[in-house]
């Protein structure tokens, strides 16, 4: 069976090829997880940020995500490098990262979805850990944070239906 590759532009493969900040970052200050390991759908991110000044001094990522999720999640650790945490918050979109890339085919806006959820997350979990959200920070996630969510839960689904019938008695 033949597959028709994805129309990605150059931008994409070439960051998917030689990803930027890629790998385990070992001072970080926050680390967080979004996607589900069961399906293969996973990025974590790396950040470590500045007590004083708030500003995210080193970013990196792993992804076990396509061309697409990858692509996008290292042009998103180039991107807040030097930023604050609130200005990372509020100019951070995934159509921002699409944009940047120069453009996802519809079918893959979901991995750059992906991308910004697992940023958010993981600035939401550092003023979690410190018990003090900032103003400027929502209380309800936003539309990147639920969309990581959702998939999230999906892949749980799908994950728990695909068992062996012996698997899931207990
Ligand atoms: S991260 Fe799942 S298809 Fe791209």
């Amino acid at each position: 069976m033949s597959r028709i590759p994805l129309p990605y532009n150059s931008k994409v493969m070439d960051l998917f090829r030689n990803p930027k900040n890629l790998g385990k970052l070992e001072d970080a200050t926050i680390v967080a997880v979004a996607g589900n390991p069961a399906c293969g759908d996973m990025i974590t991110f790396y950040l470590k940020i500045n007590q004083q000044t708030q500003i995210i001094e080193k970013a990196q990522f792993e992804s076990y995500g396509c061309a697409a999720n990858i692509a996008t999640s290292s042009i998103v650790t180039e991107m807040i490098m030097g930023l604050t945490l609130e200005a990372t918050w509020a100019d951070i979109t995934w159509q921002k990262v699409t944009e940047e890339i120069g453009g996802l085919p519809s079918v893959k806006f979901h991995c750059g979805v992906l991308a910004v959820g697992a940023l958010k997350r993981a600035i939401r979990k550092y003023f979690n850990d410190q018990g003090s959200e900032p103003v400027w920070m929502p209380k309800e996630n936003t539309f990147e944070e639920k969309q990581a969510l959702e998939e999230e839960e999906l892949a749980n689904t799908l994950s728990k239906r695909l068992k062996p019938e012996e698997e899931k008695s207990p």
